[in-house]
């Protein structure tokens, strides 16, 4: 009797991975010989056996499984028609039911053509809702959700505009706003996957930025100081494809050498543009193509012109119309089919896997999550959670313990302070009191000998008046006599 093992390894967080896994196993490609034996196998073994039953699972054995016991899976095809045939539909009908979310950023200077290039993409007028002040101090970004739907397909639209980008007179700091805005959107995601109890479709409320358009002026020698610093800073968190606006104020033989230009500064600073994909052969031819023609120029517009008997969205100048969807005049159609009709999904799943997933694992590495190289110690992901509580609360303990230390020094050290201040007081109070007592005791003498000078002034001034009046006496009996004796005279 044979035992068939039928093993899913999922990784936990990583949901397009998730995805892939379970591509490659309905990938089985399933055949048989003319025994009823199974032939084909997806790691491209056959085992030898006739009833060989036994294989090794697409890239889960034991050294690339990372630890895991090998288990063997035997392929069988089910003698009757059983359904799961229908799976991809069924995959696709939830798909569309839920709908798709899209997030679009355009970066460029002010007036460069933003708004105008997404309404001209997505051949819709969405109301500007922003205030467009162009003197603020620093870059502001504009966002605004739309619901689209084509046929029964529902698309939720998120443009990211700047604005004010490059009104400021230092652009040193121009960048910052925008890469904080794409570090929040992964921050939440991740926040969001990391809850115990997690949103049942993150999918839709997926806010990160899926395609970054960085708009370039037609005019100047190629790229500015600005344009570099800004793209370097955002070439590992988004997908970033440049493009060349209002390509219709310049040459042909011009733009030619403007895009070569932009090429050559692209690699020679070492900036990670975002390249359609041409691994999957049914895109390889349109998307070679694509690569070749980027930096895209593009003409957009509000306005549709009447060119013979259709209107065209185009631009009517004094000399004829330019128009927007006229491959011969711009790229713009070729932007809108690699952008929007070939690798909307393509993006979706590079930032996801590539943007999200170096974001994902730095934050988780700073949090002090990590894959153990030991596998005898691997770890779960409570477990990890426990040691890094732990861990945290015996740091916290050890800061808590480290403050009172110091706290406990800083008030010896206050109290030594204040007992010499104390000290220096006191003196100061002795110094001050015993200054006193002499000034009170000096007080005291001058008083003492000024009572005395009172007291002999008051005797001589006795004895001064006793000698006046025996003076007067003496001299009132002289004045009597004198009298008497003219008396006796007469
Ligand atoms: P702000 O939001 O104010 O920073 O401007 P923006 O970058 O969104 O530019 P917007 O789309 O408002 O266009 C500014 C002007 O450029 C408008 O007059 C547009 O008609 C014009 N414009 C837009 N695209 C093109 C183009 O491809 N060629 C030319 N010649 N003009 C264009
Ligand atoms: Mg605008």
């Amino acid at each position: 009797m044979c035992v068939c093992v039928c093993k899913f390894e999922f990784e936990q967080s990583n949901f397009a991975t998730k995805r892939k896994t379970s591509a490659n196993q309905l990938n089985f490609k399933m055949s048989s010989n003319e025994n009823g034996e199974n032939t084909d196998y997806t790691n491209g073994h056959t085992n030898g056996h006739t009833n060989g039953h036994s294989v090794h699972a697409n890239g889960l054995n034991s050294s690339s499984n990372g630890g895991h016991m090998p288990f063997s899976v035997r392929i069988l095809q089910p003698s009757d028609y059983v359904g799961f045939d229908s799976l991809p539909e069924q995959f696709v009908n939830r798909a569309i039911r839920d709908g798709f979310v899209f997030n679009i950023m355009v970066i460029g200077c002010t007036g460069v053509g933003k708004t105008t290039v997404i309404d001209s993409l997505f051949n819709s007028k969405f109301a500007d809702q922003s205030t467009n002040s162009h003197d603020s101090e620093q870059v502001q970004l504009n966002i605004q959700t739309h619901e689209l739907q084509e046929k029964h397909i529902k698309l939720r639209l998120s443009v990211i505009e700047t604005q004010g980008f490059c009104d400021q007179i230092d652009k040193t700091d121009s960048f910052k706003p925008i890469v904080k805005y794409i570090n929040e959107q992964f921050e939440n995601y991740l926040q969001e996957e990391l809850k115990m109890n997690r949103s049942t479709n993150l999918n839709l409320e997926d806010s990160r930025v899926h395609c970054c358009l960085y708009l370039l002026p037609p005019t100047g020698h190629g790229l500015r100081s600005i344009d570099l610093i800004t793209m370097k800073q955002l070439d590992n968190k988004v997908n970033l494809i440049p493009i060349i606006a209002k390509s219709d104020i310049i040459t042909k033989n011009e733009l030619q050498k403007l895009k070569t230009k932009i090429n050559n500064e692209i690699i020679n600073n070492g900036i990670k543009v975002y390249k359609f994909p041409t691994d999957d052969h049914e895109v390889n031819e349109i998307n070679t193509k694509m690569n070749s023609l980027t930096p895209f120029a593009v003409v957009a517009s509000h306005d549709f012109v009447k060119v013979g008997s259709k209107q065209v969205r185009g631009r009517q100048y004094p000399w004829g119309v330019v128009q927007v969807e006229n491959e011969n005049h711009s790229d713009f159609t070729k932007l809108r089919e690699a952008l929007l009709r070939v690798n909307m999904e393509d993006l979706r799943e590079s930032t996801h896997l590539n943007h999200y997933e170096l974001y994902r694992r730095t934050r988780l590495e700073e949090m002090g999550f990590g894959d153990s190289l030991d596998t005898s110690m691997t770890c779960s992901f409570q477990e990890t959670l426990q040691s890094r509580r732990n861990a945290q609360f015996q740091e916290l303990k050890r800061k808590t313990d480290e403050m009172k230390q110091s706290f406990v020094i800083r008030i010896k050290e206050k109290e030594v302070v204040l007992k010499e201040t104390e000290n220096e007081i006191h003196k100061r109070f002795e110094a001050i009191k015993r200054k006193n007592q002499e000034e009170k005791k000096r007080l005291e003498d001058e008083r003492r000998q000024l009572e005395d000078e009172i007291a002999n002034f008051s005797k001589c001034k006795n004895q001064v008046l006793q000698a006046a009046t025996l003076q007067s006496g003496v001299t009132l009996q002289g004045k009597q006599k004198k009298k008497s004796l003219i008396n006796i005279k007469e």
